[in-house]
């Protein structure tokens, strides 16, 4: 009986053996990951999960193409431009925009198109903000100030963190099981957004009392038209449909799609422009070069200014922000390019899936089953040399300008705008915001990484700096 017991023992051992030595010789010429029975890559692609991106490039480099089979689907990644116009544009119905958020029912979001309304004048306040945040750090700032700065800092911290714990469920097979035991990420992720909930909530308690404030009084001066303040006013009619649910998805729409990626491009283009000499050089030419250019057009004169006293200092840079205007922005090709050149290495959506409805065949003759999901990588796609040629790993903005002036490469091989009919609508203001900001700090400030400073990327939709960048900054005459 015992000895029956012990040979069955052997025998299923045996056969669970073979099983997996079949799987694994099975893959010995496989371009992907190597994957075991049942769980696919996935304890591969978790053990690489902080440096996802790079994982896929080392694949993506040797193939433009990679299949990564997981425990309930099938990923398959890609790099080449062709496939890539084939998901974005030719086929496109086929291949539907994957919302993480609504995918995992985390929360509802409405359509992201509600952004596309934005307001000049507070991207402009933002630019002379920054700069006087600058200001603020050189000394010290009020309490109240740095009080404000620091909650803001916070819930931003808290909505990385949302979004770190959102992205490990596409390769965690056991997400489920953690929500429904509220343990593990699972447990950060709920409180991650109640926090984030708290917080939006708030924001619109308190712009709806100041509408109700304001039209007490019957002063227009204090009503507000911002985005959210329009919505605000649309819920009244209950025609429109609008509840308070709908008020927070606009607000954190408004934040994902339009601050995290312009501010997270921000921070790599300062770390691109701080680590490449000529580049700051180069661009702190064109900078004074407009400065004098548009003075002379303007006919005004530029105001006298110490970089040690900070009031001419200021007024120097205040008169720089208002020279600057839409057309005179759109000449600044060497800026232009530098932010080009921080998307193509650093686009601030490094990787971005999408379902698939029905089977279908890339380009390439890869074949790509209804259920599972692509995934266009512009992480990946700006780092291949096939894409690019030998120097694509190096930080050039030279090589978006021609005959002196900027030259787009195709958006299926740059997509860190997406391509297509989904294309980012965002994007003429985001280089509007990127221009503005990035023309006044390199104009008259110099940046230096803090010795020993560990720059690398966190693990999340959005490519956000893991550390932050601490640097010291100079002023520039
Ligand atoms: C560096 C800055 C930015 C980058 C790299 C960027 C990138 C992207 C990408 C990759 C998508 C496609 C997402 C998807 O469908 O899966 C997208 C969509 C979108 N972006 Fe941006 N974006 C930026 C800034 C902005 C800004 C500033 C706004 C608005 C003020 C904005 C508004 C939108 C909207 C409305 C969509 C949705 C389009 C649609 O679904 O049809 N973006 N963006």
């Amino acid at each position: 009986m015992e000895d029956g017991y012990t040979r069955g023992i052997l025998i299923l051992a045996c056969s669970i053996f073979t099983w997996i030595f079949l799987h694994r010789w099975s893959q010995r010429t496989n371009k992907g990951p190597k994957t075991w029975p049942l769980v696919g890559a996935a304890i591969e692609q978790l053990m690489n999960y902080d440096r996802m991106h790079d994982w896929l490039v080392n694949y993506l480099s040797k193939s433009s193409t990679v299949v990564v089979p997981m425990p309930f689907t099938t990923y398959t990644y890609i790099a080449d431009p062709a496939n890539v116009e084939h998901v974005l544009k030719t086929n496109f119905a086929n291949y539907p925009k994957v919302s993480i958020i609504s995918m995992y029912q985390a929360i509802q979001l409405t359509d992201f198109p509600f952004l596309m309304v934005t307001c000049i004048i507070r991207i402009w306040r933002c630019c002379l903000e920054m700069a006087s945040l600058i200001q603020m750090v050189r000394t010290g700032g009020n309490k109240e100030r740095r009080q404000a700065l620091s909650l803001h800092l916070r819930t931003y911290e808290t909505l990385a963190q949302w979004f770190s714990e959102i992205t490990l469920r596409f390769i965690d097979p056991l997400w489920r099981v953690k929500k429904f035991l509220r343990v593990g990420s699972e447990a950060v992720l709920d409180q991650s957004i109640k926090m984030i909930d708290d917080f939006t909530y708030s924001v619109i308690r308190r712009r709806k009392a100041e509408i109700e404030e304001a039209q007490e009084v019957l002063n227009n001066d204090k009503m507000k038209h911002d985005i959210l303040s329009r919505f605000i006013e649309l819920e009244k009619d209950p025609e429109n449909n609008i509840n308070d649910k709908s008020l927070r998805d606009v607000v954190l729409n408004f934040v994902i799609a339009g601050r995290d990626t312009t501010a997270t491009t921000l921070s790599w283009a300062i770390y691109m422009i701080m680590v490449h000499d000529h580049v700051a050089e180069k661009l702190y030419a064109e900078l004074k070069a407009f400065e004098q250019d548009r003075a002379e057009e303007e006919n005004v004169t530029l105001k006298h200014c110490e970089t040690e006293d900070l009031e001419s200092f200021d007024l120097r840079t205040k008169q720089f922000a208002q020279l600057m205007s839409y057309d005179s922005l759109g000449k600044l090709y060497y800026l232009h390019a530098v932010i080009t050149e921080t998307l193509r290495l650093y686009p601030a959506v490094p990787q971005d899936p999408k379902g698939i409805l029905n089977d279908d065949i890339l380009p390439d003759g890869t074949k790509v089953k209804a259920g599972g999901m692509v995934t266009y990588v512009p992480y990946s796609m700006g780092r291949m040399e096939y894409n690019w040629g030998p120097d694509a790993n190096e930080f050039k903005p030279e090589r978006w300008i021609k005959d002196g002036l900027f030259q787009n490469a195709s958006p299926f091989k740059f997509t860190a705008f997406q391509a297509g009919p989904r294309i980012c609508l965002g994007k003429d203001s985001a280089y509007l915001q990127m221009k503005m900001a990035l023309a006044i700090l390199c104009r008259f400030f110099k940046f230096e990484l803090v010795e020993g400073h560990v720059v690398k990327y966190r693990m999340m939709t959005i490519l956000s700096m893991a550390n932050g960048l601490k640097i010291t900054v100079s002023t520039r005459s």
